[in-house]
């Protein structure tokens, strides 16, 4: 047996330079988000079971199978933010004195999903939600918000699909309408949308199995939407096609959690395969009330960073420091680790070696990892009270006194990174 152990699988390992690039994306996002006026919650993994069984939904393939259940409790690790965050924002009465808020976050969430490419147990959402208004130009912002994210990212060719289920009246006619039609195709069905049509017709529309696809592609819903949840979404569409949005009107667009009202959305991209959203979202304006808090609209989305990372380029390896400190003999090893602690003061990112290498093996070292400067200190510059500068690039070097040094090193760095 070996002693070896792995990773829990549908879990993932992120480490240089893959974890740089996870890293950058999420800054980028969140000064995407800094610009568009949301702030950052920080909430627990752990919630109570109930919660996501009332906020999304008890026929829902999340709360009935997908579960991380805490030992012999009812808790588990949550599996999405979007119920979290109603309960935190009830909870901590953030809407007695705040009528309108826009949050993100950013954190691991748990489903407990058969593994498959782009399909884990533990992944990372970037996402936002912005309560207390049902203005559809909020839905525009936070469709813009999540698109922006993506193309920052430098992901390219993402689609918008775009669909509203209306309000809860609306939801409740569209679903006589996919149980009328699909009662006719029963036989056709998967065992479990059988038992959907009559617990959650709108669920069938999620199912995966090809027999089911086939049965929900020749259905034809039309005319369920009520006249101000219609002006509602059209209004949308027209907005986003003024603000460049391209999207894709996609009338059997559910979405596989039951807390949504009226718009629907999912970003996809062809080149993921058969998991193909990078991101989804809508609006949820019964669901704060229905866990107990005011009567308010509220519209989010959250983004796959795994995803994400699936539809970039493998990142180059960056070195991890701009100046390597390199020492002559074990004589100078003090002087050079003083050195090595003055430029961190100085705010410069330098790193020292710690396996007594020769100084051939530490600039064969800085060469490797790319470090653009070494410092050098040896008898002879101690003597001198010098140190020597070398530039790895240019393979030219320069002496500095060991006052001057910092400086000039920060200035070297600095202009580089410009
Ligand atoms: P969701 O569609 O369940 O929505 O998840 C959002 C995104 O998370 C997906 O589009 C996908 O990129 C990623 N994702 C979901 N499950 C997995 C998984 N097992 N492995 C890897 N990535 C995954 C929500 O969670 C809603 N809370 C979104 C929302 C926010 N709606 C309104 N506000």
């Amino acid at each position: 047996m070996s002693n070896l152990f792995h990773s829990v699988r549908g879990t993932s390992d992120f480490y240089p330079p893959q974890s740089i690039l996870f890293e950058n994306i999420t800054k980028k996002a969140k000064r995407i988000f800094s610009i568009f006026g949301y702030e950052q919650l920080i909430l627990p993994h752990l919630e109570e079971d109930g919660l996501f069984k009332k906020g999304i939904g008890e026929v829902t393939d999340i709360t009935q199978r997908q579960m991380f259940k805490v030992a012999g409790k009812d808790i588990v690790l949550r599996p999405e933010g979007t119920a979290q965050i109603a309960r935190s924002y009830i909870e901590n009465s953030i809407y007695k004195h705040r009528d309108f808020c826009k949050f993100y976050y950013t954190g691991s969430m748990f489903r407990g999903e058969r593994p498959q490419k782009g399909r884990l147990r533990e992944f990372h959402h970037i996402g936002a939600e912005a309560i207390g208004s049902n203005s559809f130009y909020l839905d525009a912002e936070v469709i813009e918000v999540a698109m922006r994210i993506i193309e920052s990212a430098g992901i390219e060719g993402a689609v918008l699909k775009i669909n509203s289920l209306g309000c809860v009246k609306d939801k409740d006619k569209l679903s006589s309408l996919i149980k009328e039609q699909l009662s006719l195709k029963s036989g056709q069905l998967c065992d479990d949308c059988r038992r959907r049509i009559v617990t959650n017709p709108l669920r069938v529309l999620d199912c995966k199995k090809e027999r089911c696809r086939d049965a929900v592609s020749s259905i034809k819903i039309d005319n369920y939407l009520c006249d101000s949840c219609y002006e509602h979404f059209h209004s949308l569409l027209k907005l986003l096609s003024e603000m460049g949005i391209s999207y894709v009107y996609e009338p059997l667009l559910v979405r596989g959690l039951d807390y949504y009202t009226n718009t629907v959305f999912e970003i996809t991209s062809k080149r993921l395969g058969s998991q193909d959203a990078i991101g989804a979202g809508g609006r949820y304006n019964n669901l704060i009330k229905s866990l107990g808090g005011p009567d308010i609209g509220a519209v989010g989305f959250a983004l796959g960073v795994e995803r994400m990372l699936l539809l970039l380029p493998k990142p180059e390896e960056k070195p991890s420091a701009d100046v390597l400190v390199a020492y002559t003999s074990d004589y100078v090893y003090k002087d050079a680790y003083d050195i090595l602690r003055k430029l961190r003061n100085y705010g410069v990112s330098s790193v020292i070696d710690y396996k007594n290498k020769s100084l051939k093996a530490q600039l064969k070292w800085a060469q490797k990892a790319g470090i653009p400067y070494v410092v050098i200190i040896g008898d002879e510059e101690l003597k001198k009270s010098c140190v020597i500068i070398r530039n790895m690039r240019e393979s030219i070097q320069q002496e500095a006194a060991i006052g001057d040094f910092p400086e000039i090193i920060k200035n070297l760095t600095q202009g580089s990174k410009e």
